[in-house]
């Protein structure tokens, strides 16, 4: 929809620029007045200066009936030809040949008389003595005409007895000159500028230098000028980067000292005390949990139809820790996809219930679930606390206080013992930050943050040291236990304290089939029941592992079996299935006073009911969008060095383009607005790719979390303005001042803004569409198809002439180059029109049109947005879930 908008808007624009001929040359000279004296023998084409002079005639433009020798006009006789010549004209009084008079002039073959336009320089040759320097012609007479260096006509009539021609052509006011009226020419003073065709001196620009009969300014040490006063600015933005962290910990501790020095203290003192603890003692009870209860769950891919996870049946219960274990491939993540409503790429089979009723899909019940994917998906600019904080203050409810929240991260922050590391960045391959077990706690601390009644983690201790491991284990179980919530956990190897902090185990086979689900302290009786004794010194886990790899030959049961042995034990024995009290007796299930979240108050909570479940609404819109500005805006400041170093190579590609375009005159401009499209663009896309490609991910982490996607795209787009505003002033700033264009600064900037503006919103929608490793390559296409579409070479009119006139309406160079073209041409003096029209007219180009160019650009850029944002909804979907 939105691109038949587009073409529509497109080609209506085209319409209303195309309204002449396309390729037609103008035959129209320019339009001067003819003085009173001269009116009779002015040419037809120019109007008498006094409206009550006489009408000119027609017969006076090429030839004189009455001045003929032998039946031709006399100015082709051979010996007077050159008096018949440019720079002559036929006095109607005298009947003479005359030397065009000043402010006129006098092409070749016409008898009249044309009155020069403004900004032309028209006078007649003077006669000086021949020089050595002086071309042969000048040797017979002796005398030459001064500017033609031409011989002069013997006149007997004339004092000198020789004369020299009048003007030929309506030349331009030379350059370094500037010429008031057309027969006085006067050096461009100092501090001011005179091109060719100049009628008065131009003011030498803002840090600009113009000597005395310059043509264009010296803007180079303005030029220079402003990239140190960005270079400083660079650094003073690196200085007070790199010490970010410095003045944050100032800052708390100045606060701290001074104004809550006495909290401090019983701060100091608690932390004192076993930060689990403490928790178990402090911890409130949820008030609501959750049973999750499934039966014959099975998973087969909806491309190959291959089952990966095959009739599991048991319950999640609150209050309890289930572990999930099994070789690779076993099927463990799939099974936590599968409860989870993540497992988009495979048909699911089997029933699930909550609370008792039955459920298709956990997927509704996502703002009261947390779930901790394998992968750490976080930006790694933020530090931990910032993490956490974001992630509280977007999906915890707005009605809780900002202390609460801060409170809320802080208790996350003991219980995963990231203290210490609170205001270090998270880092990534490239700049060093948190070690990986710490950030592997930051990606459970980042779903806990958000006090779910549901928690699945995949893997949450893959990386981490024994004793690291534990801790998230022990922070876990307390969590479950204390504030009743139900956690389903995929792990690997644990040790033997680990393995026997779970309430619950589910092992799974090759296939995705159960092998035992039950209380962690019956597996070993299962197990032995099966014939497999653990050996001494051997840890449990390990040796279950063994079992199901079929590592173990401790018994005549044969591996492959386990899964109909377990169906057979869990037949006959109901395992699994219904509420189980394990022997150590810390299952922990609905205890009395607490309400098992009915289905109906479950889905409820969804639909955002204001009454009863307030506290588990996600911020709306508003909140949200304010949450994730602030938090762009932040990562802006972390990524300043790339975003500096970008300002840096736009900088270097205008001062490039500028150096080897300078003072380009009107037939280079093409070339050089198209290169400068090209460059403008690539810088403004590639860097745009960054916004949302990188950051995908998490994108998708968070939408799957259930946050406002419309909310982020457009916080996103909102925090990159400031750059988009800033960039041109940057790329300019050095082209300007090279090339020094006839058109205003302020012209350029909004051609080159809606340029920005456009290509950044290509880019989005470049990395919405593309993946990370394939959107740099696309965006190069992107931008050199736009600029050979851009109607520099072949031209408009050749590209209409092919019916190409839909696809060059979407270049963004195309409008570009014809907004900056009307404003370049439009500041060319009245004489050097005919050169502009032919060019314009040549090309297919309308000289006033800016006003629409501009909007084209912005309009374009707008419908990128649009784009972008549906990509981003409508695809990878099953990522978002
Ligand atoms: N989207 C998918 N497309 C194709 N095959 C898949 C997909 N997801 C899972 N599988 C296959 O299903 C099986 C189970 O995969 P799963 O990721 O659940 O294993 P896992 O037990 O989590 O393994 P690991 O311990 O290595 O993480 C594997 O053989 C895997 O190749
Ligand atoms: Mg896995």
């Amino acid at each position: 929809m939105v691109t038949t908008i587009w073409f529509i808007l497109g080609l209506s624009v085209t319409r209303v620029v195309y309204g002449g001929k396309c390729g037609d040359v103008f035959d129209d000279l320019p339009k001067s007045c003819c003085p009173a004296k001269y009116v009779d023998v002015c040419c037809p084409l120019a109007k008498p200066c006094n409206a009550s002079a006489a009408t000119l005639t027609p017969s006076m433009m090429t030839s004189s009936p009455t001045q003929t020798s032998g039946g031709k006009p006399f100015c082709m006789e051979p010996q007077n030809s050159s008096a018949c010549g440019a720079g002559f004209f036929l006095n109607k009084h005298s009947m003479k040949f005359e030397p065009c008079p000043d402010g006129f002039y006098c092409p070749q073959d016409r008898l009249c008389i044309i009155p020069c336009p403004k900004g032309a320089y028209c006078v007649r040759d003077k006669l000086v003595n021949a020089t050595k320097k002086s071309p042969l012609l000048c040797r017979e007479s002796g005398k030459c005409c001064d500017t033609s260096q031409s011989s002069p006509i013997f006149d007997s009539h004339a004092a000198s007895k020789y004369i020299c021609p009048g003007a030929k052509l309506p030349d331009p006011c030379p350059p370094r000159y500037y010429c008031p009226n057309v027969t006085i020419k006067k050096t461009c003073p100092s501090g001011h500028f005179c091109r060719n065709g100049s009628v008065k001196p131009q003011r030498c620009p803002i840090l600009s230098i113009c000597k005395k009969g310059s043509s264009a300014p010296m803007s180079a040490p303005g030029g220079v000028l402003l990239i140190l006063a960005i270079l400083v600015v660079m650094l003073l933005l690196l200085l007070c980067f790199n010490h970010e962290e410095k003045l944050i910990e100032w800052c708390e501790r100045y606060v701290t000292k001074r104004l809550f020095a006495k909290r401090r203290l019983r701060m100091q003192e608690s932390i004192r005390r076993n930060t689990l603890d403490k928790y178990r003692e402090e911890a409130e009870p949820k008030t609501q949990t959750i049973t999750i209860r499934f039966r014959n769950l099975s998973l087969s891919l909806k491309k190959t139809k291959v089952a990966i996870l095959q009739g599991v049946s048991g319950q999640l219960l609150p209050g309890e820790v289930t572990a999930v274990m099994g070789p690779s491939g076993s099927g463990k993540t799939t099974f936590l996809n599968t409860l989870s409503g993540k497992a988009y790429y495979g048909k699911r089979a089997g029933s699930l219930f909550i609370n008792n009723n039955f459920v298709h899909d956990l997927g509704v019940f996502r703002n009261i679930t947390g779930f901790v994917p394998q992968e750490d998906i976080m930006h790694r600019t933020l530090t931990v606390k910032e993490v956490l904080i974001y992630q509280a203050n977007l999906r915890l409810p707005s009605s809780i206080s900002k202390d609460e929240k801060e409170k809320r991260v802080n208790e996350v922050l003991d219980l995963l013992d990231l203290v210490h590391v609170k205001n270090t960045k998270i880092g990534d391959e490239e700049s060093r930050g948190i070690s990986g077990g710490q950030r592997k706690r930051v990606n459970i601390g980042m779903e806990l943050v958000t006090d779910p009644t549901l928690l699945f983690l995949d893997e949450p201790t893959s990386g981490l040291d024994s004793t690291s491991s534990l801790m998230v284990v022990d922070a876990l179980k307390a969590v479950a236990e204390k504030k009743k919530l139900t956690i389903v956990c995929v792990i690997h190897q644990p040790r033997y304290e680990i393995f026997s902090k779970f309430h619950k185990v589910l092992f799974l086979a090759p296939g995705g089939r159960t092998v035992f689900l039950g209380c962690v302290s019956e597996a070993e009786n299962y197990f032995e029941m099966l014939g497999f004794q653990i050996p001494e010194k051997v840890n449990p886990a390990d040796f279950y592992m063994d079992v199901i790899g079929g590592l173990c030959k401790g018994s005549d049961e044969s591996t492959s079996t386990l899964p109909e042995r377990w169906e057979q034990y869990a037949a006959g024995n109901n395992a699994g299935a219904e509420n189980t009290d394990c022997a150590d007796g810390s299952r922990a299930g609905p205890d009395d006073g607490i309400e098992q979240l009915s289905f109906k108050s479950t889905l409820k909570l969804f639909k955002r009911n204001p009454n009863k479940d307030q506290d588990k609404q996600m911020p709306n819109f508003l909140i949200q969008f304010i949450t994730f500005l602030r938090r762009e805006i932040r990562l802006q400041f972390r990524l300043s060095r790339s975003l500096l170093l970008d300002q840096f190579l736009v900088l270097l590609a205008g001062g490039t383009l500028g150096a080897l375009r300078k003072e380009a005159p009107l037939d280079d401009f093409f070339a050089l607005v198209t290169l400068s499209s090209l460059a403008i663009g690539l810088t403004a896309m590639l860097s745009a790719l960054r916004c949302f490609g990188s950051t995908r991910a998490i994108f998708w982490r968070e939408a799957a979390a259930g946050v406002n996607r419309i909310s982020y795209f457009v916080a996103v787009n909102v925090a990159q303005i400031p750059i988009i505003v800033i960039t041109p002033v940057v790329y300019l700033s050095l082209l300007y001042s090279l090339i020094a264009p006839r058109a205003y600064f302020r012209f350029h900037y909004a051609a080159t803004l809606g340029v920005q503006f456009a290509c950044t919103g290509a880019g989005y929608c470049i990395s919405a569409i593309f993946s990370p490793k394939n959107s740099q390559m696309a965006s190069v296409t992107f931008a050199l198809i736009s600029s050979l579409l851009a109607g520099s070479s072949p031209t408009l009119c050749k590209m209409k002439d092919n019916k190409l006139s839909p696809v060059y309406s979407l270049s963004y160079s195309r409008w570009y180059l014809e907004a900056l073209f009307e404003k370049e041409a439009n500041r060319y003096p009245d004489v050097m029109k005919l050169y502009v029209h032919e060019i314009s007219t040549r090309n297919g180009y309308t000289l006033n049109n800016y006003s629409a160019c501009i909007g084209v650009l912005f309009a374009m850029g707008f419908a990128y947005r649009v784009l972008a944002l549906l990509f981003m909804l409508f695809t990878n979907r099953g990522k978002q879930r």
